[in-house]
């Protein structure tokens, strides 16, 4: 029995029936992600076999939420305190001398698209692109590791881009590659939601090691080996990791490619990796993410935790949703107890303050069910005078994802109160119960 990344979650998604396997061979090149984008990326699906590959592949691993929770043994109501408690005690990792991801280690003729079924999604797509990939890069000065999911643009046999979202961490890159140095990387697939989830932490927030979040979100020390040609550690249990460098002063253009809402991102200039190695298991399995919104409900979690905390140390937050239809990072609904006036616009305050991505915010009550956007949208109808009720902000920081700013990260917000007025007025507001409904045995009469 596995106990770490891939291996054990796919024993639970057999356990639970929650894994599709596809029998017929797909081809990588867009026939894969058509599958998974039918699936709605909700649904792992394992592919077994992959047009001119022997190696089987696997998606739509991290779309549901329910999946996550049942694997980071949470539910519902104590996520976000599970999720910000190892945010905060952080724990240590345990060094192995060997594990499965070194069955086979590859140090010579790299070429990683013949290797592993690295798919094509979109028309007009540059390239093969790893999607699903969790990058290590270790700071040389101050010895931090960084891991955090990093789409890379196949250019060549060994040669890959790396598109870092991050302005901090390109800046830090530059000045290294300034003083000619190089820095190293590791690159992660196979890996489980945990490790997923804790990779999904903001460094620039917490400035922490994701690592030794995983080690406390798991509950015992996450498993680690070193790698072969560089001085990085990686999960003893991963199924794939690509090792190399980021040298300075080599860039390779990125892009086009069909991000995360659907439309091609720009195209520009990006650092590359050099591959220098390659560790695998027997018979791995190719970790893929259909770039789609669904696929990142893991950073949406996470954002959840900064929605939470930001909104709660102004008003009593009772829960957040960070949608999925918004990208997982576009769009907040936050439900309050409400016991003032103002509350709810400092709610606002606080949610737009809580990521520079969130763009649109709707504050309601608590007797609304904030995952269920039809009652969302009739509060919206029902709760809100546009005069009063809107709050605006123009030309605030944005994210390179959303078209509707021409791509310069410079976007308008808006806060919606919807809440109920308090005092007597709030009862106008009070919704018409059918006294028994809620116990009705609704089989009796059929
Ligand atoms: C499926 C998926 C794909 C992602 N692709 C990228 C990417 O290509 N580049 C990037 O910088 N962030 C990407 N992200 C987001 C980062 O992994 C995430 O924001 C992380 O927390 C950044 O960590 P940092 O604060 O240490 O930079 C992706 C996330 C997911 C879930």
């Amino acid at each position: 029995m596995e106990r770490q990344m891939l291996r054990a979650s796919l024993e639970r998604l057999n356990e639970t029936n929650k894994l599709k396997e596809c029998k017929v061979e797909v081809d990588p090149k867009y026939e894969m992600g058509a599958v998974l984008k039918y699936y709605n990326n909700e649904t792992p699906i394992l592919f077994n076999k992959v047009k001119g590959y022997n190696t089987k592949a696997i998606g739509g691993m991290f779309g549901d939420r329910e999946i996550f929770y049942d694997m980071l043994q949470t539910s519902h109501e104590e996520r976000i305190y599970k999720f910000m408690d190892a945010i905060a005690n952080p724990k240590p990792t345990k060094l192995l001398n060997d594990g499965p991801i070194k069955e086979n280690i590859v140090k010579r003729n790299i070429d990683v698209s013949k290797m592993f079924p690295i798919p094509t999604f979109h028309e007009k797509d540059s390239s093969s692109f790893i999607t699903a990939g969790i990058v290590i890069i270790r700071d040389p000065e101050t010895d931090k590791r960084y891991t955090a999911v990093r789409r890379l643009q196949v250019n060549g046999k060994d040669n890959l881009s790396i598109l870092i979202a991050s302005p901090k961490l390109t800046n830090q890159i530059k000045e290294l590659q300034k003083k000619n140095k190089e820095l190293e990387v590791a690159v992660i697939l196979g890996y489980d939601y945990t490790f997923l989830l804790a990779s999904q932490v903001s460094s620039s927030l917490y400035g922490v090691d994701k690592y030794e979040i995983d080690s406390a979100l798991r509950g015992e020390a996450l498993e680690l080996v070193k790698c072969e040609t560089v001085d990085l550690e990686v999960p003893a249990h991963a199924e794939i990791v690509l090792e190399g460098t980021i040298p300075a002063n080599q860039s390779e253009i990125e892009g086009p490619f069909g991000e995360l809402m659907g439309y091609y991102g720009g195209v520009a200039e990006h650092p590359i990796i050099r591959v220098s190695g390659v560790m695998h298991r027997n018979d791995p399995i190719f970790q893929v993410s259909f770039p789609c919104r669904e696929e990142h409900l893991s950073n949406g979690l996470i954002r959840e935790v900064e929605l939470f905390t930001e909104t709660n140390k102004m008003v009593d937050v009772k829960d957040v949703n960070v949608t999925i239809g918004g990208g997982c990072r576009f769009h907040g609904i936050v439900s309050i107890n409400k016991l003032s006036k103002g509350d709810a616009k400092s709610a606002i305050i606080g949610a737009l303050s809580s990521s520079k991505d969130l763009k649109h915010v709707v504050i309601v009550d608590e007797d609304v069910d904030i995952f269920n956007g039809r009652e969302v949208e009739g509060i919206l109808a029902t709760r809100v005078q546009a005069s009063k009720d809107i709050v605006t902000i123009k030309g605030g920081l944005g994210t390179g994802l959303d078209p509707s700013h021409n791509l310069e990260s410079i976007s308008d917000k808006i806060g919606i109160d919807a809440t109920k007025p308090l005092g007597e007025s709030k009862e106008r507001f009070d919704k018409a119960k059918i006294p028994g409904y809620e116990n009705i045995d609704i089989s009796k009469y059929f």
